[in-house]
């Protein structure tokens, strides 16, 4: 077992990384708990959980909507839960975002936390307080920055993810080596087969690592005013992708970071060869690094990201493996560059 305690202005967040189901009554203190979680982690799981009361919603981003957070209103009004009890979000990043919102909002904020069940999710989206849902297909567009109390990472619950769900992770995982740890990143490519076939002391350090990276930034500057936005590293494109194809967040992140590599270089801050590196490491993991799309859904996508001010957008670059940079791009250049450089 391993900790990372998060510290925060509004919360502190202790992470922990284990290798079997645990005893959850061990980490909630409240007199009441309510566990949310999705039809496919209740299939496996749900005989591990204790004797509380079960929010069960559908699984995939379509789910991840105000409508879904309204019907765990409904249910929480219904189960009179009030602000003296415990939500638990059991499942990937799409049970801990919606849970994470409807926790926050529901009677001004009831406290929760999180059993993280993919691997996108324990070294990512369960960690950092970011938590909101989907609005007229655009990503992320309502939610809350809030903190879990706790985030348990179980990596003997990986075992049962879908293939692609799994390799899906390893998008956010290069994203953390390719901005912040150059070591984890020669690690990676060292050990991608292992990692792949699921070694236990491979994907513990992969996630320890990025937990590192990722509270050390989330503690410097929770509400992404700055040093938090080079975790946005391929998310301009990669939002826009999964908007527009239905790629996976980690496939399309993965697409992004090509892009966002590609702009490094024509930008003069990259070596075209770690550029390559970049791309040949999202390949050996099976992530891919191109799509055919409509680009102009693309550019109507990145005129409504979040990341946009005015004229310009924050894009993250690269200045070498394990660095990033923040520079500010027209969206006239992004729109040049998405137009000659994607496919
Ligand atoms: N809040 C953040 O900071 C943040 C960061 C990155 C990504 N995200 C969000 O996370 C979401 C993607 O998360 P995800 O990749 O975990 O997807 P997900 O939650 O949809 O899970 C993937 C699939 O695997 C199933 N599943 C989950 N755990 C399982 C298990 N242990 N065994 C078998 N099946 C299991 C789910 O039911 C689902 O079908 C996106 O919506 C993305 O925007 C949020």
């Amino acid at each position: 077992m391993k900790t990372i305690d998060i510290h925060t202005q509004t919360q502190d967040c202790r992470i922990i990384i284990v290798d079997s189901f645990p005893d959850l009554e061990l980490y909630v203190k409240s007199k009441r708990t309510v566990i949310i979680t999705d039809n496919n982690v209740s299939r496996f799981y749900r005989h591990f959980f204790p004797a509380w009361d079960i929010i069960e919603t559908g699984s995939g981003e379509t789910v991840k909507t105000l409508d879904t957070v309204e019907f765990i209103y409904n249910k929480l009004l219904d189960l009179e839960i009030d602000r003296s009890c415990f939500i638990l979000g059991i499942g990937g990043g799409i049970v801990c975002d919606i849970t994470g919102f409807a926790a926050s909002t529901y009677m001004r904020g009831i406290p929760f936390g999180f059993v993280s069940s993919t691997l996108l999710s324990q070294v990512d989206a369960s960690i950092g307080g970011k938590n909101g849902v989907n609005f007229r297909g655009f990503k992320n567009m309502i939610g809350v920055f809030n903190q879990p109390s706790f985030v348990i990472c179980n990596t003997r619950m990986l075992e049962t993810l879908p293939r692609d769900e799994f390799i899906n992770g390893f998008g956010e995982i290069v994203k953390y080596a390719a901005i912040g740890d150059r070591n984890l990143f020669s690690f990676l490519e060292e050990n991608y087969e292992n990692a792949l076939a699921l070694d236990k002391n491979v994907l513990e350090r992969c996630i320890y690592d990025c937990l590192i990276i990722k509270s050390s930034i989330v503690e410097k500057d929770e509400k992404e005013s700055n040093e938090r936005r080079k975790l946005n590293f391929g998310h301009t494109i990669g939002h826009a992708l999964e908007s527009i194809t239905g790629l996976k967040h980690g496939e399309a992140v993965s697409i992004g970071m090509v892009f966002a590599a590609n702009l490094s270089v024509r930008r003069n801050l990259l070596t075209i060869d770690e550029a390559k590196r970049l791309i040949r490491l999202l390949s050996l993991l099976g992530l891919p690094t191109h799509v055919e799309t409509d680009k102009e859904k693309i550019k109507d996508a990145v005129r409504k990201d979040k990341k946009r001010e005015g004229k310009n957008i924050r894009f993250v670059l690269l200045k070498s493996i394990g660095e990033a940079i923040i520079q500010e791009i027209t969206l006239e250049e992004l729109e040049e560059v998405i137009d000659n450089d994607m496919r």
